[in-house]
């Protein structure tokens, strides 16, 4: 009797330590995990979503539309606009990994006309996250995050966002943030 309440106490007390310097190990002691999500379209999202994942550790998967886009930056921003006029939803491929697995989810998109990205929002929507971590790539008039949020998945709540600004895609894109401010935002995840 004394021996089972012992090696109770001493499972609660593992539990505890565990969680305290893991947090990954959830108290039912399932490994929960970090993901990076990202939407990209050139290049530049998908570039800050490595850049987490290997600092953090995390798995990383890309949001895909079913039907691609065009190559041509123009006839990306044409789409892109009338998409994200009329509210239209990308439909998406399945994603390869399991949301279920995971207890952050960090999601990457760039700004398209001001918003998220039709292809992101079709994610939003189907996931109906409880929360989730927030970036946004842009090229000086970046999405305002928690009015997206707000609009597409008024839900979830958003445990912390950062904007990250990179020169206008006309040409090879540079990034304009310190790379020292996004990598202090990457040690907080
Ligand atoms: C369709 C489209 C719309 C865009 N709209 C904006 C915008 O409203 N504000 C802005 O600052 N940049 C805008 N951009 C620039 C992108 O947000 C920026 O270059 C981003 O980093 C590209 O990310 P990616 O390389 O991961 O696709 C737009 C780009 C595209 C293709």
């Amino acid at each position: 009797m004394k021996n089972s309440l012992a090696s109770r106490l001493f499972l609660v007390y593992l539990k505890k330590k565990l969680c305290y310097h893991n947090q990954y190990l959830s108290y039912g002691g399932i490994v929960l995990g970090k993901l990076v999500l990202y939407f990209s379209e050139f290049g530049n999202t998908e570039s800050i979503a490595k850049r987490i994942a290997e600092k953090t550790g995390a798995d990383i998967c890309k949001i895909e539309p079913i039907e691609p886009y065009p190559e041509n930056l123009q006839e990306v921003m044409e789409i892109g606009q009338n998409e994200t006029d009329n509210e239209t939803m990308r439909p998406i491929k399945q994603l390869e990994v399991d949301l279920s697995k995971y207890d952050k989810v960090i999601l990457g998109m760039p700004t398209w006309w001001y918003h998220a990205p039709p292809c992101v929002e079709s994610f939003l929507k189907n996931a109906a996250l409880e929360r989730i971590t927030v970036f946004v790539t842009d090229s000086g008039i970046p999405l305002n995050v928690d009015d997206e949020m707000k609009r597409i998945s008024p839900n979830t709540y958003v445990e912390s966002s950062e904007i990250i600004e990179f020169t206008p895609l006309v040409e090879p894109s540079r990034l304009v943030t310190p790379l020292e401010e996004i990598d202090a935002w990457i040690e907080t995840l």
